[in-house]
């Protein structure tokens, strides 16, 4: 018997599918094409542990945004380490306060006060309880093609076919149809508690909000009293090129949701920032989320960093630039793939590409990971690639990775020509 000799990535996935699971696996295959294992990284490049490299189009939804291993914040941590450790949620804290006074400062005014979280879900969970309690309301309002999260409140606001295992949900949310007004007028009433909308959807495909429709919500609210919520887990702390997205539109939210970047690629820390409204009912429930390890003394230190170089205004132009420079660039993919590349929606970096249909969206992603690009497509819109790099990005490796992106549409319009061709010609 011959010996198996596997390459590293190899290796990781035989070990991934005896310990952890198959499906694990089987999922990674389909959706990369290969199984793809993570190794070193640094800035928008990502090796994997057979040392291919690739320009990392997802930033893990967000949390690159600063670029990977960024030394900055690896030294804060490191010095941060030598003095502290994770603290204790119970006792009151000053790198916290300071860590909730940055963020309040860099809100817009109204969100002045803070309720740390490890994940996005939590504080998506913090926000919906804030919202009832504050509110002594039910009802929560939350949008079709959504992400919040796979926990409790945030659960229960997924697609249906993700949920479909895990019933009976919490009680008391409905779906409207993302950016129809129509529809948020006769949903959101005197028992609606909150309206809860990622300001750009990203995980259902890059779904801007149309003209008006943020400040409808807000209007509905204010009429009926209920709490607007924005999740801005993916869409904030500068990947549409300010540091809040819902600053595009002037529209101001009781309370916001942010997460991933926060860390600063190293640290998990997520936060609610709430209005005055919202203080009333924490005044009277300081204890409202009791949670160990959120708002962390070596999360808070990171964040502190994390925040200084989100909000550089450097970088944020950066965004824009390369946000513009990536657009030139796909109009000239559409100009010469019309057939497989039908246009793109972008706000910053936050860009999808539409191809025709999930066929060729599979086709593509595939075709991306082989050209050196992660890129992958929508979960909830499956014809749609989702290019999100580390805002760092530069003008150099913004063509590079619009040269790669070219290689991989060009092979997958290829192959689904041939496959046309070869389908024609069997008459089948
Ligand atoms: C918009 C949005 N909200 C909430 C979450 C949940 O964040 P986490 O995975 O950190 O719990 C995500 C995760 O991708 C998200 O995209």
């Amino acid at each position: 018997m011959g010996i198996e000799m596997l390459t590293p990535s190899q290796t990781a996935c035989k070990m991934t599918a005896a310990h952890i699971s198959e499906g694990r696996v089987k999922a990674m295959q389909a959706t990369a094409g290969v199984g793809l294992v993570q190794g070193p990284a640094h800035g928008v490049t990502l090796s994997d542990l057979d040392g291919n490299t690739y320009i990392d189009c997802r930033s893990a939804g967000g949390v690159f945004n600063l670029g990977h291993t960024r030394a900055q914040i690896a030294e804060v941590l490191a010095k941060a380490v030598q003095d502290t450790d994770m603290g204790d949620w119970m006792l009151l804290s000053g790198i916290r306060a300071i860590t909730a006074k940055k963020l309040a400062s860099l809100a817009p005014e109204g969100l002045d006060h803070v309720q740390f979280g490890v994940t996005g879900s939590e504080a998506v969970e913090v926000a919906c309880k804030l919202a009832r309690g504050t509110t002594g309301r039910e009802k929560l309002v939350a949008m079709t093609n959504a992400y919040h999260g796979f926990s409790g409140f945030a659960l229960a606001t997924a697609p249906e076919d993700l949920i479909a295992p895990y019933g009976p949900l919490t009680p008391g949310i409905v779906a409207i149809p993302h950016g129809d007004l129509a529809a948020a007028e006769s949903m959101i009433d005197d028992e609606t508690a909150a309206v809860l909308l990622e300001t750009v959807q990203g995980s259902g495909g890059v779904v801007l909000p149309p003209e008006g429709y943020l400040a409808g919500l807000r209007a509905l609210c204010d009429r009926h009293g209920a709490l607007l919520i924005f999740d801005e887990v993916q869409a904030g702390l500068g990947r549409t090129g300010k540091l809040f997205s819902f600053e595009h539109w002037g529209v101001v939210p009781d309370m916001v949701v942010i997460g991933k970047a926060l860390g600063g690629g190293y640290y998990p820390i997520s936060a609610c920032l709430y209005s005055a409204r919202v203080l009333d009912f924490v005044n009277v429930r300081p204890l409202a989320h009791p949670s160990t390890f959120s708002g962390s003394e070596l999360g808070c230190m990171v964040a502190q960093k994390a925040l200084d170089l989100l909000s550089d205004p450097a970088l944020l132009a950066n965004v824009e630039a390369m946000g513009a420079r990536l657009a030139r660039g796909y109009g000239t993919l559409q100009a010469a793939f019309p057939d497989f590349v039908l246009g793109h929606r972008q706000i910053g970096l936050f860009t999808g590409l539409d191809t025709p249909d999930a066929e060729t969206g599979k086709a593509l992603r595939h075709a991306a990971v082989r050209a050196g690009l992660i890129a992958f497509t929508a979960p909830f819109q499956p014809q749609v690639l989702q290019i999100w790099p580390p805002l760092v990005i530069t003008k150099d490796e913004i063509d590079e990775l619009l040269l790669r992106l070219t290689h991989a549409v060009r092979e997958a319009a290829d192959s689904f020509n041939d496959t046309n061709t070869q389908t024609r010609a069997n008459g089948t």
